[in-house]
């Protein structure tokens, strides 16, 4: 069956393994990124220590890989929830899973947006320099921006890191309160149990 579309094992329409690698690989990504956030010393941002350069490195790894995920998302069909799930739960589900994509967006882009507001290129591993979002002279000279979007993208990971709260606890619900197999729909086929029956 096409790696590209749902694929079934048994009884449990699976995401695709393209899905399910970005999923896992964007999800640790985004929380070390947020356990660093709170570790960094926020003190020194005009003089970033090597944890400010890997959090800003990740992060604009993190925006590349959702911009391939959103892709992916836009150009291969997901498998529907379980008609037997309340019609509440599927409404609430698809609504988180909705915002943490917004949120994907909108972290790294508040991030890049505030650097490139104090014209700080983010050096990407030691590597190369990432070039920063080109603004009008007058908006880099007043600072306002910056002062704006870094309260904003600290504010944003706080609801962020709600919202990931919420998904993480729904996974747990079905999986330990209602014993059903969502969890496995974001898993290889391999770690499926083998009476895979709903
Ligand atoms: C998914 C992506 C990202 C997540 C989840 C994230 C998360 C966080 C968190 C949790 C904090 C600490 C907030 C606090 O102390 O209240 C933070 C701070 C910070 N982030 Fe990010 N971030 C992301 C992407 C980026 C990117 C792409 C950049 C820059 C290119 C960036 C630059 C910064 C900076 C400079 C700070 C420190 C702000 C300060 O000390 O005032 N972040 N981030
Ligand atoms: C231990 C952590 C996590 C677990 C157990 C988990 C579990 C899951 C599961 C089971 C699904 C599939 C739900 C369904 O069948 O509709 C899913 C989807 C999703 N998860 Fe997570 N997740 C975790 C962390 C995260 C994090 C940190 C993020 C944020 C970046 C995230 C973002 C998403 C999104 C956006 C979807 C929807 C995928 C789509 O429909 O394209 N997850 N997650």
């Amino acid at each position: 069956m096409s790696d590209t579309t749902e694929t079934m094992s048994t009884q449990t329409a699976r995401y695709s393994s393209v899905a399910i690698a970005l999923h896992w690989i964007i999800a640790l990504l985004v929380l070390t990124l947020i356990a660093l956030g709170l570790y960094m010393d926020h003190a020194s941002i005009d003089d970033p220590t090597p944890l400010h350069n890997l959090h800003k490195a990740l992060g604009i790894l993190v925006m590349l890989l959702v911009v391939v995920r959103i892709i992916w998302r836009l150009t291969h069909k997901a498998p529907s929830l379980p008609q037997d799930m309340p019609k509440q739960q599927r409404i609430a589900a698809m609504s988180v899973e909705g915002i943490l994509y917004i949120f994907q967006i909108l972290m790294p882009a508040t991030g890049w947006l505030a650097m490139s507001a104090i014209a700080a290129p983010v050096v990407m591993f030691g590597l190369f320099s990432w070039p920063n979002i080109p603004l009008p002279e007058s908006v880099l000279e007043s600072g306002s921006l910056s002062t704006i979007l870094f309260p904003l993208h600290q504010w944003l990971s706080w609801f962020f890191a709600g919202f990931i709260a919420l998904h993480i606890l729904a996974a747990l619900y079905h999986r330990i309160i209602r014993r059903d197999q969502i969890i496995f729909r974001m898993l290889p086929e391999r770690c499926a149990p083998k009476d895979d029956a709903r």
